[in-house]
């Protein structure tokens, strides 16, 4: 697969892989067998960029996935870049599906957190570490100073912050370099589209979560589709619902046909349109399918000119679309 450089110097798979979805938010955590199965597959395939946190699990088992893909990827350690991130808790008393996220980003909490993180990915480095979630509580300074001190440490190479915004990047970014931020971004989550300035300014790559929309974008989900009210955040999520699909035939006529017109697949053409929007946009699509592994690394063959990019743009402006699933709340 083609290479992209975050940051300064973090070289990494033009598409990475997500993690979090096989141990947390869609179902009960997958057969650890079958997903340890699919990670070296995705080495295999030239995937180099994997990510996950330390707290995608379950009640029974919180940290399962750094566990899951530490152990799977321990014999490539040195072919790969592994991200995690610190800061959250979720809010335990909370019944709902998604719970709401309890920040958290004390030092102290960091540092707990990062010897945790080591522990369980079974390394003595993290190559990308995120902050989560912002601290209202703590300021991005004193965070960004705890990060200087873990680089100096040799504990983490590189860092960066989730869901943030211009401000934040430039605080912290004046205290340590920040070498990607990960934030949602797909056709229909486009109100990060405003950071690019800032991030070509200070060259800050832009990792985009949920890249396809919780799996939307693939055109594959109807209405038929039934998601488990306990385990599977897209039970709640607008972008599944009867009317959504209703709302969005224009998104998926465009997805379709312009999947037609390349030879590729809706998911694809989600995919490409990013990577061929900016060089330092890298998305990680989360899948427990191998064939969905292939197809999303494929996406990085699909070229789109950049009045293509610039014609789905318009479209999308234009075009009337469900609400779309936004992110868990904050714990006030
Ligand atoms: N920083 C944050 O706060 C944050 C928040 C959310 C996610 N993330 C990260 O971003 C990664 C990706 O985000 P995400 O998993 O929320 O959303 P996503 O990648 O947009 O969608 C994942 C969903 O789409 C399905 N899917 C994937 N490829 C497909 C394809 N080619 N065709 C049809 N369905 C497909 C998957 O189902 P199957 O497994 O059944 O294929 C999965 O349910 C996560 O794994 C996580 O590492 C970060």
């Amino acid at each position: 697969m083609q290479k992209r450089v975050l940051g300064r110097d973090l070289t990494v798979s033009a598409v990475g892989l997500g993690c979090m979805g096989m141990s947390h938010a869609y179902g009960l955590p997958a057969d650890k067998k079958e997903m340890t199965e699919l990670l070296a597959q995705a080495v295999d395939l030239g995937y180099t960029f994997f990510d996950t946190a330390e707290v995608y699990g379950t009640e029974e088992n919180p940290h399962d996935n750094e566990e899951l893909v530490g152990a799977a990827l321990k014999p490539y350690r040195d072919k790969i870049v592994l991200a995690t991130k610190f800061g959250i808790q979720f809010d335990k008393n909370c019944k709902e599906v998604n719970k709401p996220l309890v920040p958290d980003s004390r030092p102290q909490v960091i540092r707990a957190s990062v010897e945790g993180s080591l522990r369980r990915l079974g390394t003595d480095h993290i190559d990308l570490y995120y902050q989560h979630r912002m601290d209202p509580a703590v300021p991005i300074e004193e965070v960004a100073g705890v990060m200087a001190d873990l680089i100096r440490e040799g504990k983490i190479t590189h860092w960066g912050m989730s869901e943030v915004t211009e401000d934040t990047i430039r605080r912290a970014h004046a205290v340590c370099p920040v070498t990607a931020i990960q934030n949602r971004y797909s056709m229909m989550a486009r109100w990060y589209e405003a950071l690019f300035p800032v991030l070509e300014e200070l060259q800050i790559g832009y990792v985009a979560f949920s890249p396809l929309a919780n799996g939307f974008l693939s055109g594959k989900y109807g209405k038929d589709v039934v998601f488990d009210g306990i385990y599977d955040y897209r039970s709640m999520m607008p972008q599944f619902t009867s009317d959504a699909i209703d709302r969005n035939q224009e998104l998926l006529h465009l997805l379709h046909s312009m999947a037609a017109e390349k030879n590729a697949t809706p998911a694809q053409i989600s995919l490409a349109w990013m990577l061929c929007k900016k060089p330092y946009i890298v998305p990680i699509p989360g899948t427990r399918k191998p064939d969905r592994l292939i197809e999303n690394m494929k996406s990085s063959e699909v070229l789109l000119t950049a009045q293509e990019v610039e014609a789905i743009d318009k479209a999308l402006d234009n075009m009337e679309m469900s609400a779309v699933f936004g992110g868990t709340g904050i714990s006030k």
